[in-house]
């Protein structure tokens, strides 16, 4: 889950509304039919009239696909004609958390009455054409929506409020049903396998698998979803970084051992994932410790660094991702 996707008739506000959104979410706005029209390079009205519905309607499809794969959350506006199509709709249910800003056939008449740019409206009788499209869609609209917003006589900035507290509603209900948690990569380098063996006067006498099932309960109060990697091999982190983008996990907690110090690859493996939050650990203060500990070469590429305080401080670092709002 990660776009936020507003459907509904053409008139209830979705894009207007989906633009002024992307500010509070602080994600980047995006809308369906714009993406239809530069793969195309042709105008909507063009598609339907050279190439017809049913194409367009194929078009529409593949970009859908195509945003299951993108990087980036997006709080997108859709055609008013999604729903349609049932392949469609299941995509919109995997895309993210879709909201319906429903308006009553009055609301979208003395919106679009003095609109030419829709085709549909065209005919002697606007009116009778809007309540016969909207029964036919309005089932479609809410089987597809995870909430609805009623739009009826709400201001834009209400609409945008109002779409908002629902999606974050939403939100919120899936965290709690476990369905929706952050999923965080807690990677650790060379040695840190050998906890409880090695250096026990530094890093004390609790092993590797007591820090994984400690890190594990920190998890689990904080609602976060979290998988463990340990390797003592440069390389082989690096692939597990790269496989980590290409999963689009939501964060990673490394604690790179002694390859902090002087891994260049690492920082760049790091650093090349820029889109995922990144925090470095280190059980001990390396700070206090020999010269060469103190240098970090790979923490450029974290937006946090935590030190010295145990297990402890993977505890803040996952924290680091529980309140960040992405
Ligand atoms: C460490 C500190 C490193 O200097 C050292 O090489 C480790 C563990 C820590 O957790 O304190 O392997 O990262």
């Amino acid at each position: 889950m990660k776009h936020i996707l507003l459907i509904g008739f053409m008139g209830c506000g979705k894009t207007t509304v989906a633009k002024r959104l992307s500010y509070t979410a602080r994600s980047p706005f995006l809308d369906l039919d714009d993406m239809i029209v530069k793969k195309e390079g042709m105008a909507i009205s063009e598609i339907f009239e050279k190439k017809g519905e049913a194409y367009f309607r194929r078009v529409e499809t593949e970009c859908l696909k195509e945003l299951l794969t993108s990087k980036s959350s997006y709080v997108i506006s859709t055609g008013g004609g999604v729903v349609l199509s049932e392949t469609n709709r299941k995509i919109l249910k995997k895309l993210g958390i879709c909201i319906y800003l429903r308006a009553g056939e009055n609301t979208l008449y003395q919106r679009l009455k003095n609109d030419k740019s829709r085709p549909l409206l065209q005919t002697d009788n606007p009116r009778g054409r809007i309540a016969q499209i909207l029964s036919e869609r309005k089932k479609l609209y809410e089987s597809c929506a995870d909430r609805i917003v009623d739009v009826d006589g709400l201001t834009i900035a209400k609409t945008t409020e109002k779409v908002w507290e629902a999606f974050e509603a939403e939100r919120l209900q899936r965290r709690e049903n476990k369905k929706d948690r952050k999923r965080i990569l807690v990677m650790h380098g060379p040695n840190l396998n050998f906890l409880g063996i090695r250096e026990p006067e530094i890093y004390g006498t609790q092993t590797y698998d007591d820090l994984v099932n400690t890190i594990t309960e920190y998890a689990k109060e904080l609602s976060l979803s979290v998988t463990f990697y340990q390797s003592n091999h440069e390389g082989a982190l690096i692939d597990r970084i790269q496989q980590a983008y290409r999963d689009n996990v939501d964060g990673i907690v490394i604690n790179p051992g002694a390859l902090t110090h002087y891994s260049y690859a690492l920082h760049d493996a790091l650093a090349s994932v820029a889109a995922i939050p990144k925090v470095e650990v280190h059980l001990s203060d390396i700070t206090k410790r020999e010269g060469f500990r103190a240098i970090s070469v790979t923490k450029d590429a974290c937006q946090l660094q935590i030190y010295g305080k145990g297990f402890e401080g993977y505890r803040d670092a996952l924290m680091f991702f529980s309140q960040k709002n992405s």
